[in-house]
């Protein structure tokens, strides 16, 4: 009698602790920087996605756009023998962390959803390592774009601009009209982002020569000074107020009236539509004047650290992250476009089906390009060296001449 009581009580806990580990099991730990409205907006779509799967969310937030605090935070959580179960990650840091061998294979949640015919190559490049599948893009962003507030490019003419003179034409003109024609926030991947848009106004072999082949005459040479000097033009336009301030407190001023444009990634249309703002009523989303029909993109990516237990959620988490739906109603809040190929733009609004078309002309033309402020480009080892020296020269610490000169050196000192 008691030996069976013992026995029950043991099945008992046995069942307890084997329900309990088989929750803690379904629960995935996500670390990502997606923390401003927006962000936060298309976050809770993947949470609500995963929720009704029942795959619960225990969420490891860092905040900073571009995510260099938050790769940092992995970096001290994997050294700590305490990766988290699924990270929101980027170009060359995926392959970087795929290298030292701890991220998990997704090869048969891979093969049973068919990614390899889906996902676009240029995307696949990251999300594959040996030809092994080791992250699940959930989006592509691009950088290259400015967000233009509707009534002040009325009050500054009406015209969107579509070079570089006309660009600056409408600048002039908004300031005359007492706001700051550009919003701004001073840190280094923002001013890199805009950095990203204005190499690629000089030309696509520019681009591909410089950021991608790190050719040190691209580098260093004219072309790359006169880089410099449109950026020394653009931080003329920016206010007394913008240095350390955040990507989507620059959103907010364009949104508020209070400032006419802000060039930036994608991720920023979020913050519009977050606010109750319409394409083409409250703003305006063209590329880069110069860059039209070339696309710098970024594509974020959830790469799943190998822990025991884990497996099945991160699974079903890679699953959900590619399944079409999923795909079309993130990104319809996210501000990016579908990591597929196969995804209708029924549901996006006219910034979403331009992304849309944009991205498969680029490709198709040969003019899609990794970014290099978002890690697309470049190894971070590069990337930083490319913020240091445009931050420093968009602070006023080096001159064109000075800062073009500087940027070989650096990247060659890390190569
Ligand atoms: C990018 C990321 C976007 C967006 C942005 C600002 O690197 O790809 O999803 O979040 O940073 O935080």
């Amino acid at each position: 009698m008691r030996l069976t009581t013992i026995a029950a009580s043991v099945a008992l806990a046995a069942g307890l602790s084997s329900a309990v580990s088989s929750a803690v099991a379904a629960d995935v730990e996500v670390l990502h920087w997606w923390t401003s409205g927006g962000e936060a907006a298309a976050l809770d779509v993947l949470k609500q996605d995963l929720e009704t799967q029942g795959v619960g969310w225990q969420d490891m937030p860092v905040a900073g756009g571009g995510g260099e605090a938050a790769m940092t935070t992995l970096r001290a959580r994997v050294t700590a023998g305490n990766a988290p179960t699924a990270v929101q990650m980027l170009g060359f840091d995926i392959t970087d962390w795929a290298n030292e061998g701890v991220l998990a294979n997704l090869n048969s949640v891979a093969e049973d959803e068919n990614w390899d015919a889906v996902v676009p190559t240029a995307l696949q490049a990251f999300s594959k390592h040996d030809g092994n599948w080791i992250a699940a893009p959930v989006n592509v962003h691009s950088t290259n774009w400015v967000w233009i507030s509707k009534s002040a490019l009325d009050e500054a003419g009406g015209k969107a601009p579509e070079s570089w003179e006309e660009l600056v034409a409408v600048l002039d003109a908004m300031k005359e009209n007492g706001i700051t024609p550009l919003a701004h926030g001073g840190q280094p991947w923002q001013d890199a982002t805009i950095f990203d848009a204005v190499v690629l106004s000089m030309g696509n072999d520019f681009y591909k020569q410089s950021m991608i082949d790190l050719d040190m005459d691209a580098l260093s040479g004219e072309t790359m000074v006169e880089v410099f000097e449109r950026m020394e033009t653009l931080r003329s336009y920016v206010d007394d107020n913008f240095s350390g301030r955040d990507w989507n407190l620059a959103s907010a001023m364009v949104i508020e009236g209070k400032a006419g444009m802000q060039m930036m990634g994608d991720w920023a249309k979020g913050e519009f539509l977050k606010a109750g703002q319409t394409p083409g009523e409250d703003f305006l989303c063209i590329r880069f004047p110069g860059t039209q029909g070339s696309v710098t993109f970024n594509s974020d990516q959830f790469a799943m650290f190998g822990q025991e237990g884990d497996a099945d959620a991160q699974q079903k988490m890679a699953a959900a992250i590619l399944s079409p739906e999923f795909q079309s109603a993130f990104n319809v809040v996210k501000g990016s476009v579908p990591a597929r190929t196969d995804v209708s733009d029924g549901d996006f609004d006219d910034c979403g089906k331009k992304g849309m078309k944009d991205l498969a002309e680029a490709n198709e033309a040969g003019s899609l390009f990794g970014s290099m402020a978002h890690g697309h480009a470049a190894p971070a080892a590069v990337k930083n060296a490319v913020y240091d020296v445009v931050t420093q020269h968009f602070n006023g610490g080096l001159s064109n001449e000075e800062a073009a000169e500087e940027l070989a050196n650096a990247v060659d000192a890390v190569l």
